[in-house]
């Protein structure tokens, strides 16, 4: 069947068309219009801007992901519902509905988190159940058993900052705008993380994270040590976030005795993190499954393709479908 994912959670506006049959999944387009360009100046999203460029995208790039198609051949469409900023989220979720209403196309709504969840499984090649999957954007830091489709545990969560809000919040404090993940992540190579000595919030009685502490510590090194360079902080911040990571999902590992491993979400592009985690599972003889850049960060074919496994088990929403901007999966 044909599948139509849009997804205008926060800063991006994606849609994508899906073919799937079983677990054979081909993705015909995954379109992503970026709005980083609006933001950028502001050294964060800002949340009536974001929706207002999602009302001018919506219609190009659904367009541009139908490609030849016609919207007659689309089977079901799958729409974000959340979590989210809600301006954005209304934008796809009233377009979906009204394309669904007008032409008659059964109605998915998808969790944003089991898109990411899924993305795993856009790619070659596929993990088994059960596999850990490990979330880490600029709105989520979320560590999930997943035992199949549809069945998820949740292991741990921060309990306050996402790695990359944490990222985004520590680039505007050292003026290097917005999104910091990739500017850190560039200036980190250059850097040495032992010079500035920051701290490494493991909770160690708990899977759970904590990122503000670690944006404070920054704070206040950058206040108390205006000699530091920016490579050196952006060095010292990376590798505490990176070490958590990697040791909270070793930690899951040996715990839960699950031997595969993805990681996803726009933070799963850092250099370091995908290289020390890729080196803790061949370490631990564990599987690790890494969807590439364009499933990593925000798109709609994770959508679509969380939308195929809700439809075969029946879930139409109905017109009524309103988005929430905070929901668990
Ligand atoms: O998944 P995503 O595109 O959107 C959300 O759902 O939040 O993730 C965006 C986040 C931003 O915080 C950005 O700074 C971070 O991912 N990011 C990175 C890198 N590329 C993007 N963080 C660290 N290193 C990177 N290379
Ligand atoms: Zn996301």
């Amino acid at each position: 069947m044909l599948i139509l994912g849009v997804d205008t959670s926060c800063d991006d506006t994606s849609a994508s068309l899906l073919r799937a049959d079983g677990t054979d999944i081909e993705v015909l387009s995954n379109i992503v219009s970026s709005q980083s360009e609006i933001h950028t100046k502001y050294g964060g999203i800002v949340p009536e801007l974001a929706s207002r460029s999602h009302m001018e995208m919506i219609w190009p790039v659904v367009k541009e992901a139908l490609g030849g198609h016609g919207i007659e051949e689309v089977d079901a469409a799958a729409v974000c519902m959340g979590p989210g900023l809600i301006g954005s989220l209304l934008v796809g979720c009233s377009f979906i509905k009204a394309m669904c209403y007008a032409r008659d196309i059964p109605l998915v709504a998808v969790n944003h988190l089991e898109g990411h969840l899924l993305s795993a499984f856009l790619t070659g090649t596929k993990p088994e159940f059960p596999f850990l999957t490990l979330i880490v954007s600029g709105g989520h830091t979320s560590l999930y058993k997943v035992n199949g489709y549809c069945d998820y545990e949740e292991i741990g969560r921060t309990r306050d900052d996402a790695a990359g809000e944490a990222y985004d919040k520590v680039a505007k404090l050292l003026d290097l705008g917005y999104p910091g993940g990739p500017v850190i992540d560039n200036l980190a190579a250059k850097g040495d993380p032992k010079v500035a000595g920051l701290p490494r919030p493991y909770l160690p009685d708990s899977m759970d994270f904590s990122f503000s502490g670690l944006k404070t510590a920054v704070r206040l090194m950058h206040e108390k040590r205006g000699d530091l360079s920016n490579e050196d902080m952006a060095a010292g911040f990376q590798a505490s976030v990176v070490d958590v990571l990697v040791r909270k999902v070793k930690r899951a590992i040996k715990e839960f005795g699950v031997s595969r491993v993805s990681i996803t979400g726009g933070v799963a592009a850092n250099s370091e993190l995908r290289k020390r985690m890729a080196a803790m599972c061949k370490g631990l003889k564990a599987d690790f499954y890494l969807p590439p850049l364009e499933y990593c960060t925000d798109n709609a074919a994770m959508i679509a393709l969380a939308g195929y496994h809700r439809y075969q088990k029946g879930e139409i929403a109905s017109m009524e479908l309103n988005p929430k901007a905070h929901m668990h999966l």
